[in-house]
């Protein structure tokens, strides 16, 4: 089908699977339920529903709608729009710089999540005495050579599917692994609500409790918001660069939606009832699915290791299609510099491996956990900016950007596919959230988290 950039996805269906592969990651499995559970469980969710559908949601219909008019990455889509204020590529510039950072990070902890998955299929994990997954994981992932060599080759298949191209590459891996994922995850949600004592999680994750959502609670979901649906950073520019002409931009970012909000929901659904039916600690934190998970995986007895197997491989998978998403937005602008893609994506590759492996080495007990910027280990800075601070930041850019400075009869028209499709009330969406509400609550989240 036609894009704008040339290059693009063959269908709707198509441009959904490799959107929802980006927004479905280590944010929805990993990170959602646990920051789920801490900040005040059925009370954060429903913060968190509010931002992913007025702000989120409103966001990535923005991006779709930058990059569909413009065909262009990120750092020549704003001045494309506003050829006279060339200043704005600078939020393309932040938006990619950010999506460097998220991919380093994303490397170590995919890095983990591959070696994990090898451990259940060779049987380490199931050997394990209860009590020893702390130092196991602590052990493995201080090592200076183990995780390093787990993030290469999770860097290696994510490279390899870049190099393959739009259409043959992320599209067609994306439409293979997004069913497979859905269906791993049933699976495992169907065990965990099974066993004996499995409401007791329910509860923890759906019960709110509104004296654990603190104000930091409140920039989490904002943050998870942002992170888990992919916008902010640029990438759904870089899709949306890649949308058919005829792609109904809101059905699309609804679908989108509503696909990662699911997902994230049914991880929790996953994980902790089986944490709390074998009597786990349900606020491991980050640990909770290299430390706790494994231990309740060996209590299921002799099937516990396919359970095993069945989860790292969903969570690698899921890592895998956003892992692609962050490489291909580096990858594009790159290769806009003519430069081959091949060349670019190998390129970028080999940049992000060296800031993984620091972060890797600065990890827990790793060999340069002593080296401190601003108080804080790399491996922890690069959580904070990815996570809470800089995904803020340059989604109330690029919101303010799109409601104030493009072309109301531009959105309107791109929208609508000239006119073909009905937008509905778009008029009064448009003055409330993409002008008022969305850069407000960005602004008012974002500035209380700086001070507290
Ligand atoms: N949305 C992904 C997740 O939830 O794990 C992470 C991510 C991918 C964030 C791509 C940002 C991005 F641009």
């Amino acid at each position: 089908m036609a894009t704008k950039s040339g290059e693009g996805f063959s269908s709707s269906f198509g441009a959904i699977m490799a959107a929802a592969g980006s927004a479905v990651g280590l944010g929805n499995i990993w990170r959602f339920p646990y920051i789920c559970g801490k900040y005040g469980g059925g009370a954060f969710l429903l913060v968190y529903i509010c931002f992913v559908f007025f702000i989120g949601m409103t966001l990535m219909m923005s991006e779709f709608v930058i990059g569909r008019r413009t065909g262009e990455d990120p750092m020549k889509a704003y001045p494309k729009l506003r050829p006279h204020k060339p200043g704005w590529r600078f939020v393309g510039l932040a938006g990619l710089f950010t999506c460097f950072l998220i991919l380093a990070i994303y490397l170590v902890i995919s890095g983990w999540t591959l070696n994990y998955f090898w451990e259940s299929l060779n049987g380490t994990l199931a050997g394990i005495a209860d009590g020893d997954f702390g130092v196991h994981f602590n052990d493995f992932a201080s090592s200076p050579f183990r995780p390093v060599l787990f993030i290469v080759l999770f860097l290696v298949f994510t490279t390899v599917v870049i190099i393959g191209g739009v259409e043959k590459g992320i599209e067609r891996v994306s439409k293979l692994l997004m069913p497979i994922l859905v269906v791993l995850l049933l699976v495992l949600c169907v065990r965990s609500l099974t066993l004996d004592g499995a409401s007791a999680g329910i509860a923890y994750l759906f019960q709110p409790d509104f004296s654990k959502l603190t104000g930091e609670g409140i920039l989490a979901a904002l943050g998870q918001a942002l992170f888990s649906l992919s916008v902010g950073m640029g990438v759904m520019i870089v899709y949306g660069s890649y949308l058919p002409v005829d792609d109904n931009i809101l059905k699309t970012s609804v679908w989108i939606t509503v696909c990662d909000f699911a997902i994230a929901v049914l991880s929790g659904i996953a994980i902790f009832p089986a944490v709390f039916a074998c009597g786990q600690d349900p606020t491991g934190g980050p640990g909770l699915v290299y430390q706790v998970l494994p231990m309740v995986f060996n209590s299921f007895g002799g099937v516990g290791r396919l359970f095993s197997i069945v989860f790292f491989l969903l969570l690698s998978l899921a890592a895998l299609t956003s892992a692609i998403s962050l490489l291909e937005a580096l990858t594009q602008w790159l290769s806009n510099e003519k430069i081959s893609r091949t060349k670019s994506a190998v390129l970028m590759s080999v940049a992000v491996v060296f800031l993984a492996v620091v972060a890797s080495f600065s990890f827990g007990d790793g060999i340069w956990s002593g080296v401190k910027i601003g108080g804080m280990q790399m491996f922890d800075l690069l959580d904070k900016l990815t996570g809470t601070i800089l995904p803020p930041i340059c989604a109330l850019l690029t919101i303010i950007f799109f409601g104030w400075f493009m072309k109301k009869d531009d959105i309107i028209d791109e929208l609508s596919n000239h006119g073909t499709v009905k937008i509905g009330y778009f008029d009064v969406f448009y003055y409330f959230l993409v002008r008022l509400v969305a850069p407000a609550a960005l602004l008012i989240v974002l500035i209380s988290g700086l001070i507290n």
